[in-house]
């Protein structure tokens, strides 16, 4: 006997990249005396592994045992024989090895031992006895790949043809699509080889991802999840304010890009041409929401998102947003501050020419005032009383008219300052001044 362990111990040597199995079918020649059979261990084997093909029922006390490729007794075609020792043959591969029971051993069996193989059993009347086998190869499936006719398909318009390869013969396939079993749906479609799948009219739905798996009785493999992409027309977008009218520098105001589509990326626009982003503004992660805060008046305008996918693009509607703002001196246009500041000017000047005209006018009067004393001493009282107002109070009428014109000057600054102003003030107070 040989060594038992052997056999046990190369079937645990990793397999080679292509593996092959092998089976054994045993064909019978009728029976003489003892019914010998030839049985494969194991039944079903993958190249590199090793296959023991079984002598049973072997006649007591044989005197020797051949084993021949194919299934003629040809001295060419001898691998081994065995009397007192193993003699090898011609057709020894160095890979066989022949035990005393008549068993052959073939280690790290490979396709090129596909075929027939005969015993010979010469029993100890000399009389012989054969039996063929046959060495069937099967091969170990390679990982299939899915590929796709149309990488790129549309939806509602593509059929698409996805193959799972490569073809190998003796070979049944399965498909899965979302890790579950084909659905029972007109549109897809299997080979009668359920080699290839046809999915009519592709909808986002297909995208997958589909897996597909070969196998034969010796080995399964399956294949890497395959996704279709599926391109669509996405379906507007719309936009949507925290608030369309805003006042400058109050509060953020907070713009919301609206869509149900998944797996879109999003883009911003203003006055139609792409945002760029002020350090007031922030998006979120996924670019669905604007937010400025504080809002400029330079944010004033159309907005519009955007949404797309692979295959196409689609922009929401315009919204408007208003931003009010108060109009302050160093806010406001250099004109207009200008025409304040002239106006201003005009005003004070005109006040101060008005503040020496009365002045003068005031020495004037009450210098012949005092002549028209010093020439009537204690004349009419209608002269005393006329002349009493500006005698009695000279310097309180200054006083009126200077704190009335002041009054008066200060309120143009105001209503610069407010509003645009109107000469209609200025007006006010030359009138004011005649009336002195
Ligand atoms: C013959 O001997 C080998 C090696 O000892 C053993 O593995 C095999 O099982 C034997 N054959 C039979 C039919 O018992
Ligand atoms: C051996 O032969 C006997 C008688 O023909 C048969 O019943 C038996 O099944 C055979 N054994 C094997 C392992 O083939
Ligand atoms: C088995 O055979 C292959 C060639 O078919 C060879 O490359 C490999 O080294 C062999 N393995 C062993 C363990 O002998
Ligand atoms: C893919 O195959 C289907 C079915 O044969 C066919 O209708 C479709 O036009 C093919 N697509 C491409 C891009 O060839
Ligand atoms: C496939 O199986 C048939 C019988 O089922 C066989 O004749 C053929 O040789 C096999 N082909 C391969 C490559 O194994
Ligand atoms: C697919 O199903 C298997 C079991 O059937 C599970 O182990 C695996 O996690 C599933 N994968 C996904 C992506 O759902
Ligand atoms: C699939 O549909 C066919 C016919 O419409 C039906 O006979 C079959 O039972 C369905 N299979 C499943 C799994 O629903
Ligand atoms: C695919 O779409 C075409 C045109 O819309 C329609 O005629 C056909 O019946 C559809 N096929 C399936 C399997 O739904
Ligand atoms: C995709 O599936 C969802 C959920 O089942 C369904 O609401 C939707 O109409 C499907 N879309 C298409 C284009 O078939
Ligand atoms: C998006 O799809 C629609 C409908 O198929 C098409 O009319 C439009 O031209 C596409 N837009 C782009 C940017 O591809
Ligand atoms: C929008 O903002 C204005 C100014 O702050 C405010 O008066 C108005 O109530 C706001 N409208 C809404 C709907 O919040
Ligand atoms: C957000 O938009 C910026 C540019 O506008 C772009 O670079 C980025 O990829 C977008 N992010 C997402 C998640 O769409």
């Amino acid at each position: 006997m040989g060594t038992p362990s052997g056999p046990s111990r190369r079937r645990c040597i990793p397999w080679n990249r292509l593996l092959l199995a092998v089976s054994l079918l045993t064909f019978w020649t009728p029976p003489t005396t003892a019914q010998l059979t030839i049985e494969t261990v194991p039944p079903l084997a993958a190249e590199g592994s090793d296959v023991l093909l079984l002598a049973h029922n072997v006649t007591k006390n044989p005197l020797g045992y051949a084993w021949y490729r194919g299934e003629r007794v040809d001295n060419s075609q001898l691998i081994a024989s065995y009397r007192v020792a193993t003699t090898k043959g011609p057709a020894h591969s160095g890979r066989e090895t022949l035990y005393p029971n008549g068993t052959l051993l073939i280690q790290n069996v490979t396709q090129k031992d596909t075929g027939s193989y005969t015993l010979l059993v010469t029993k100890d009347d000399l009389q012989t006895e054969r039996q063929t086998g046959h060495l069937h190869i099967l091969p170990m499936l390679p990982r299939p790949v899915i590929t796709s006719n149309n990488s790129n398909p549309w939806e509602h318009q593509d059929t698409v043809v996805l193959t799972c390869g490569p073809e190998t013969q003796n070979t049944s396939y399965m498909w899965w699509i979302n890790n579950q079993s084909l659905p029972n749906s007109t549109r897809l479609e299997l080979s009668e080889d359920k080699r290839t799948l046809t999915v009519f009219n592709v909808t986002r739905n297909d995208t997958g991802p589909y897996v597909c798996e070969a196998w034969n009785p010796v080995s399964v493999s399956r294949s890497d999840p395959f996704t279709l992409n599926v391109l669509y027309p996405v379906a507007q977008p719309s936009l949507q304010a925290s608030n369309t009218t805003v006042i400058e520098h109050e509060g953020p105001v907070v713009l919301t890009c609206l869509t149900d589509e998944t797996g879109i990326s999003i883009r911003w626009f203003f006055k139609g041409r792409s945002l760029l982003l002020a350090q007031r503004m922030t998006l979120s992660s996924d670019n669905s929401t604007l937010t400025i805060d504080p809002v400029s008046r330079q944010d004033a305008g159309d907005y519009q998102c955007e949404v797309s996918n692979r295959g196409n693009s689609s922009r929401s509607d315009p919204l408007s947003l208003h931003v009010k703002y108060k109009l302050t001196p160093e806010s406001s246009s250099d004109l207009s501050a200008g025409a304040i500041v002239g106006i201003v000017i005009g005003a004070m000047a005109g006040v101060a020419l008005i503040g020496a005209l009365v002045y003068f006018v005031y020495v004037i009067s009450t210098r012949g005032a005092s002549d028209q004393r010093d020439l009537t001493e204690h004349k009419s009282s209608d002269h005393n009383h006329s002349q009493g107002h500006s005698d009695s109070s000279p310097e309180k009428v200054d006083e009126v008219e200077y704190s009335s014109l002041n009054f008066n000057a200060q309120e143009l600054k105001n209503k610069a300052t407010s509003a645009s102003p109107s000469p209609t003030n200025t007006e006010t107070i030359y009138s004011e001044v005649k009336k002195q």
